[in-house]
């Protein structure tokens, strides 16, 4: 069961990961983000993507999310862990916290959104009632537990366009939408990984306070790139006891 890991801001690369290859896979829908990466990390077999390119230079709208998902499932993954970045609007989710959002909510617009996007193909509406895995996410709330890693085990994630950051109207409408975090990059990955049935999974990392939310009355990049290293760690060690688990 291999599992496919996407890197989001601060995990351009997987410490630890024994490389043994890289692949350039051509999709019918352009390029990924990049090679995917092929390895070992704790000895299981993972394939590693960063989402941004690994020079961090695609920005979330973008980012190739149909050829990403593809990519990954054309080379054997068969299931996909997301981390991705996010700003904290529930007072829990306070800056370095993780969180598993079992909720989604999409004020992307623009963005190649599926794959049955052909008029000579039969329409198709997957459902996505539950947008992500089940299984897949009580796994990796077991592994954060083990780890001994505080993460939010629910919320919503509310997906918007960037790549500026929103502002504290937005995010005011954010919460009163039922979102507990934000971020760009969640959608349309986790709908696209649906409509390929691979089941995807999402580790979000708090990065900042939300617009507003906070004290801060600007959201400064310096301070957001510090947090995720600190995020990150906890990651890596979710990383390590849902692979060894
Ligand atoms: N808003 C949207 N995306 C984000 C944020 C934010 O505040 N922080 C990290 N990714």
């Amino acid at each position: 069961m291999t599992l496919a890991i996407i890197g989001g801001s601060g995990l351009t690369e997987l410490e630890g990961l024994e490389i043994e290859r890289r692949e350039m896979v051509h999709t019918p829908y352009g390029e990924p983000s990049g090679p995917l990466t092929h390895g070992r990390l704790h000895g299981q077999p993972v394939i590693f993507l960063a989402r941004h390119g690994y020079g961090h230079t695609i920005p979330p709208h973008r980012v190739n999310y149909r050829a990403n998902i593809w990519a990954m499932q054309a080379a054997g993954a068969k299931q996909v862990m997301a981390v991705a970045a996010v700003g904290g609007i529930h007072e829990a989710l306070s800056p370095a916290r993780l969180a598993f959002p079992d909720q989604i909510i999409d004020y992307t617009h623009g963005r190649a959104s599926t794959y049955h996007d052909d008029d000579h193909d039969a329409v198709v509406h997957i459902d996505f009632t539950q947008p992500y895995d089940a299984a897949l996410r009580d796994r990796l709330i077991a592994a954060a537990h083990e780890a001994g890693v505080d993460a939010q085990t629910q919320g919503c994630y509310g997906a918007t366009q960037g790549p500026r950051l929103e502002t504290a109207a937005e995010i005011q409408r954010l919460a009163r939408d039922g979102c507990d975090m934000v971020g760009m990059t969640g959608m349309p990955e986790a709908a696209l990984a649906r409509e390929l049935e691979i089941p995807y999974a999402t580790c979000a990392v708090v990065a900042n306070w939300a617009a507003g939310v906070g004290r801060d009355e600007v959201i400064a990049m310096e301070q957001i790139h510090e947090t995720l290293q600190t995020g990150i760690q906890s990651v890596r060690q979710v990383l390590q006891a849902l692979i060894s688990g």
